[in-house]
Formats: structure tokens, C-alpha cells, sequence
């Protein structure tokens, strides 16, 4: 079923490089099964593989997943150890399949706030993947878009007071240099599950011409499937970049 899809979008021939998703719905997902919230996370990692899967399939060069906000520490203790653990066995479990389909992953975020055994887990995982030449993946943790953007102006302050950068010469080059996301394009599509009309603090500077697909379907739920329909509506749309169609 899924590769009747994949080879539609086969056919439209343009893919988009850079996938962005604000994973969101894991919590509504547990609660209609009256299941405790970190329940609604671990399911939440299959619908992780399965995103990763369909952009290998449809040879999508970069997937950034919104798996962690810093806004989020401030849940309950229980929740954010609980994420942390599963963090922890995503990659404990997923490490040498990842090496083995060539994805390079990369986290995105504050790492100084993680707890030493997620620190070493997310350390040890982007050591093993470095020379992944099919998918860049970008699980964006203990992440928010204000703070990156902050960052790089504070990096762009000190070049500039230690006589190594000439403000005049501080273009959008210069600012897009000092984000996380320097090596990569900006994403052509952002997805974001469970309806929610949001962008939430995420990529707001590299999310300035995506397209956005929000989709009623909740994380947990969300296949390879749903992944090819948001590309197919992606190479539906008209593209225009601020500029008129002629
Ligand atoms: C939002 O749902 C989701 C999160 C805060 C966590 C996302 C984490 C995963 C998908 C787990 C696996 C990922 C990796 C990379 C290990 P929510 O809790 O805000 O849901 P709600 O809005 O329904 O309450």
C-alpha cells in the first residue's frame, strides 16, 4: 500500500531535502487508552523508525525530529526521567541498525543539561554514525529556537569584539553559519501531528519558506505511510519564495 505511494512520489520526481516533524500527541495517545503518558513516548519510538525508513525510502536527505524542548523540563521529574530513559534505549537499541542504513545522527540542543547517562548514550550514538552518507537525522533535544538564536548573536557579539568580524559584514550568511543547523538546507517541509496549529519555538529561522502539513493523526500513530501522503501533498504545492508565479 505504502509503496503504491512511494511510487507516486517517485514519479512527481521532487523530494523534499530537509523533513522537519514536531512529534506531538504522545500524552492524547496514552490517555485514550488510559495508559500511564510515558507509555504514549515508547510508542512514540515506532513511529521514529518508521519516519526514518520512509525518508531512506524516498531518499530524503535530512529528517529533524522535535523529540525534546527545554520548555519540557519543566514537566513532572517523572516524565522528563522517563524520557531520558527512553532516549537512552532508542539508542542502546537502534545504534547499529542506524550505522548500518548509513544515517548520521546528530543532536540538536543544550547537551550541558542532560544527565550523564544520556549525555554518554547521545555522545556514543553520533560517534557510531559519523560517516553515514544516507540520511543526516537531527533529533532536536533539550532544544528551543529562541535559545539557538540567542547563541549565535552571543557568537556573533564576541567575533565582533575581539576584531575577528566586521559587523558590517553580519549578512543572514553569518547568522545561518552559527545555528545548529549550519551544514544542512533548511527544511523544505515541516509535519506536525495531533492538529495542533503551532510551531512551538522550533527552527523559527529555518522554517521561513516550509511548507506546513499539520495532521490530526496522533505521534504513535503516524507510519511510513502518513510520511509519503505528506510528501505527495508537499509536491502538490506551489512554491513561491515571496516572489509572483509567472
Ligand atoms: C509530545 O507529545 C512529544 C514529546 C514531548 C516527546 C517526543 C518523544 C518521542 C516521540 C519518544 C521517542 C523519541 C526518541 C528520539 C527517543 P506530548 O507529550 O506533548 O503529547 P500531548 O500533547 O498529547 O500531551
Amino acid at each position: 500500500m505504502s509503496d503504491d505511494l512511494l511510487r507516486r512520489i517517485r514519479v512527481h520526481g521532487s523530494v523534499p531535502s530537509h523533513i522537519a516533524i514536531i512529534m506531538d500527541g504522545n500524552g492524547r495517545w496514552a490517555r485514550g487508552r488510559a495508559l500511564p503518558r510515558p507509555l504514549g513516548h515508547h510508542a512514540g519510538m515506532g513511529a521514529v523508525r518508521e519516519v526514518i525508513q520512509g525518508c531512506l525510502d524516498a531518499q530524503v536527505g535530512v529528517l529533524s525530529l522535535f523529540a525534546f524542548s527545554q520548555e519540557n523540563w519543566q514537566r513532572p521529574a517523572g516524565e522528563i526521567d522517563a524520557l531520558m530513559s527512553l532516549l537512552e534505549e532508542y539508542i542502546a537499541r537502534e545504534v547499529d541498525n542506524l550505522r548500518e542504513k548509513r544515517v548520521s545522527v546528530r543532536i540538536l540542543g543544550e547537551l550541558d543539561r542532560l544527565a550523564p547517562g544520556a549525555r554518554q548514550a547521545v555522545d556514543r550514538v553520533m560517534a557510531e554514525t559519523a560517516h553515514g552518507t544516507e540520511l543526516a537525522l537531527n533529533l532536536c533535544i533539550s532544544y528551543s529556537s529562541r535559545a539557538e538564536i540567542t547563541r549565535a548573536a552571543r557568537a556573533l557579539a564576541e567575533d565582533a569584539a575581539a576584531g575577528r568580524l566586521d559587523p558590517s559584514d553580519i549578512d543572514e550568511e553569518a547568522v545561518a553559519r552559527r545555528l545548529y543547523t549550519a551544514p544542512w538546507p533548511d527544511p523544505d517541509l515541516l509535519i506536525r501531528t495531533s492538529g495542533e496549529m503551532r510551531i512551538s519555538n522550533f527552527l523559527l529561522w529555518q522554517l521561513a519558506y516550509a511548507e506546513l502539513y499539520v495532521t490530526p493523526v496522533l505521534w504513535p500513530d503516524f507510519t511510513r505511510r502518513h510520511l509519503f501522503e505528506a510528501i505527495l501533498e508537499f509536491q502538490r504545492r506551489e512554491r513561491r519564495f515571496g516572489r509572483v508565479t509567472v
